[in-house]
């Protein structure tokens, strides 16, 4: 079989003649790749009437969402009850907020499927907004806590049962711990230091892995509408305001508890070096980005915290880091089948990282726990 190279003509005419599928007035004068996202394929739309006017183009990952009709559903419930809550948070005076919305298309669908299968959607453009990929200061900390805060906020009263859970058993350590036992028990054919240490790290953390799932089983804990990959780089930051004014990538949402949103968010955004870091002794959590975090986060999503949410966010954060830490471990002895790896070592790499991560999280215990008292009472 060959493989014909499309012109960069072709490809535009055709990613052109997709995003004309959308109910979005006028002629579509332009169609480029937008963005840093590593998920889906995403494109801005411009309009030949008025250049100002954009709209985001979408192709869904089938990989990694195989049911993409139902985040769809979960978009359309999220967005009817944002229709209703927006105006109900503590600062709307003056504060930008916006939820991009679909664009649904000329038949009336919410989404177009290619000849080929491909999955598309339009959503509207929120202007003037970037993301970023890493936390720039304390005040773009606190504005990413802000965002997740809102969002949060925005759908704590919204019915988990009107989400389809997309993604089931996202977050339930137990889960990833049976499944690491499962490979273990199926036997690898790799040995190192590092991988003894991975083995010792798991182990002393095992019995204490089910925290959360614990605390939902004695009824502590509630599941409430999470968002699911709250990130620096899904969260829009105000070109002149430097203020957040969107939280984006809604294809995670679905039921579970807002601590694995906020152990997530923590754990990624206080980590300065970064997932793929290979100083391994250099890697730490900053308690002073925690510290604007979870103020920005606590602005919005005081009024429907209880006292056990704030008991079980320091064990987020650990949890949260021990988990991701725990997968890259299982994927590399399981010779990395699941995450994308540059080489057979990576993922160990990765779990290294997360592991560090864990222990400067554990090791400031203390000051995390003080700094949601601190919060908690403010
Ligand atoms: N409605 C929107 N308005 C403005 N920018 C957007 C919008 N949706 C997505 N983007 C930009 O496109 C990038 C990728 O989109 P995202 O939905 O996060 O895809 P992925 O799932 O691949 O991460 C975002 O990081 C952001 O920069
Ligand atoms: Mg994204």
């Amino acid at each position: 079989m060959t493989h014909v190279q499309l012109s960069s003509l072709d490809v535009s005419t055709s990613l052109r003649s997709i995003a004309e599928q959308f109910d979005f007035v006028g002629e579509v004068l332009d169609v480029q790749r937008y963005g840093s996202g590593n998920v889906n394929d995403t494109f801005l739309v411009t309009l030949a009437s008025d250049p100002r006017e954009k709209a985001i183009l979408q192709k869904v990952n089938q990989q990694v969402f195989r049911h993409p009709e139902l985040i769809i559903l979960n978009m359309r419930a999220f967005m009817e009850h944002i229709g209703t809550t927006n105006g109900r948070c503590a600062d709307t005076q003056g504060r930008r907020w916006e939820t991009p919305d679909i664009i649904s298309t000329k038949a009336g669908a919410d989404y177009w499927r290619d000849p080929e299968g491909g999955f598309w959607r339009m959503t509207t453009f929120v202007k003037d907004a970037q993301t970023y990929d890493t936390i720039r200061d304390q005040r773009h900390a606190g504005e990413i806590g802000y965002a997740l805060g809102r969002f949060h906020s925005l759908i704590s009263d919204l019915p988990v049962e009107s989400l389809y859970d997309t993604l089931e058993g996202f977050h339930i350590t137990p889960r990833y711990l049976a499944h690491y036992d499962v490979v273990v028990a199926n036997g690898y054919h790799k040995s190192s230091p590092d991988i003894e240490y991975g083995r010792d790290f798991v182990a002393q953390r095992r019995a204490w892995a089910s925290v959360l799932e614990d605390a939902v089983r004695r009824g502590e804990l509630m599941l409430r509408p999470i968002h699911g990959d709250p990130k620096v780089n899904n969260i829009l930051i105000d070109d002149v305001t430097g203020q957040a004014v969107s939280v984006i990538d809604l294809d995670t949402v679905k039921p579970g508890l807002v601590h694995y949103d906020i152990g997530d968010c923590l754990r990624s955004c206080c980590n300065p070096l970064g997932e793929e870091t290979e100083a391994f002794d250099a890697v730490r959590f900053e308690t002073d980005l925690c510290q604007a975090i979870l103020e920005g986060y606590l602005t919005e999503a005081r009024h429907f915290m209880t006292g056990k949410d704030y008991d079980y966010i320091y064990d987020a954060v650990r949890l949260i880091a021990f988990e991701l830490g725990l997968r890259f471990f299982t994927d590399y002895l399981e010779g990395n089948v699941y995450f994308r790896t540059k080489d057979a070592e990576h993922n160990l790499r990765r779990a290294l990282v997360q592991f560090r991560l864990t222990e400067s999280i554990e090791a400031q215990a203390a000051a995390i726990r003080a700094i949601v008292a601190a919060q908690r009472i403010s």
